[in-house]
């Protein structure tokens, strides 16, 4: 129980990573707000799974990249558990489509750029009157940050450099305040992202160029990001944390 009387926000926490990520930190005693925007369903059994290991949750939908949606997610957060936030993860995100150079339209940069990014900046700004000294925060990048992504993900991949950018400057600015950002950067994780965007022969291949061999699990992200969220990570901000079983080295 590392996150006992803290209170977190996971954005996008309904189904896959965010999933996993909102029942462990409820698991670890967190009070936990399960943002969700088109995942109604995912979000009752998300709520359904904490409820059972007996935790505590709420679920609040939300538009990541609607200013006045954020806003109520934030009122409503303080209607339910107060006004101070411990932990806020920036999870929310997608690929939506693959697309070429030849293919982006303004529609298509607008949408991946506001979710990956736009959301990331808003939600934390708007949170920030919540957060205090020994809050941390903890943004979903990518290993498409990193490398550049696979074929027809460049804005997915810029967007989440960007994200990674914007870690490293916020830990500055925040940091004398006493709240930790960092990014975690996940390589090829099994969930509805890669069911929905990447051939099986693609998603063999690099599991068979990684040196574990496999995909990772979205529980194996979870247990990072708790691990951010705790104080046992208390002396690390800034960081954009690697994990992908291997596959590259930062
Ligand atoms: P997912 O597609 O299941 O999860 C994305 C979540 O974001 C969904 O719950 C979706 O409803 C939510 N979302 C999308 N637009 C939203 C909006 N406008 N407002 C609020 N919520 C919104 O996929 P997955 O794999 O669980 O992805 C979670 C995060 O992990 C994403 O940020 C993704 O980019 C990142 N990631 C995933 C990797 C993978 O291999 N699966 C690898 C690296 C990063």
């Amino acid at each position: 129980m590392r996150l006992k009387g803290k209170v977190a926000v996971v954005t996008g926490g309904a189904r896959d990573i965010g999933r996993a990520i909102s029942i462990k930190l409820a698991q670890e005693g967190a009070k936990v707000v399960v943002n969700y925007f088109n995942s109604e369903q995912d979000c009752k059994e998300t709520l359904s799974a904490i409820k059972e290991i007996g935790g505590e949750a709420i679920a609040i939908k939300a538009d990541v990249t609607k200013q006045e949606d954020i806003d109520q997610l934030v009122v409503k957060t303080k209607e339910a558990f107060g006004d101070n936030l411990h932990i806020l993860v920036n999870n929310a995100g997608g690929l939506f489509a693959r697309k070429t150079i030849g293919e982006i339209d303004e529609a298509f940069y607008d949408l991946v750029m506001n979710v990956n990014f736009k959301g990331t900046v808003f939600v934390t700004k708007a949170f920030m009157s919540m957060l205090g000294n020994g809050s941390s925060v903890i943004n979903v990048a990518s290993q498409a940050g990193r490398d550049g992504g696979g074929p027809g993900s460049a804005l997915y991949a810029s967007s989440k450099g960007a994200v990674m950018t914007l870690t490293r400057n916020w830990a500055k600015e925040l940091g004398p305040k006493g709240i930790r950002i960092n990014a975690v950067c996940p390589g090829m994780i099994a969930t509805k992202f890669h069911d929905d965007f990447t051939k099986d022969e693609v998603r063999k291949n690099v599991a068979g160029n990684t040196p574990l061999r496999r995909e990772g699990g979205a529980g194996e992200v979870a247990d990072l990001i708790a691990y951010l969220a705790s104080d046992e990570s208390s002396f690390m901000t800034g960081n954009n944390v690697d994990i992908n079983g291997g596959l590259a080295f930062s």
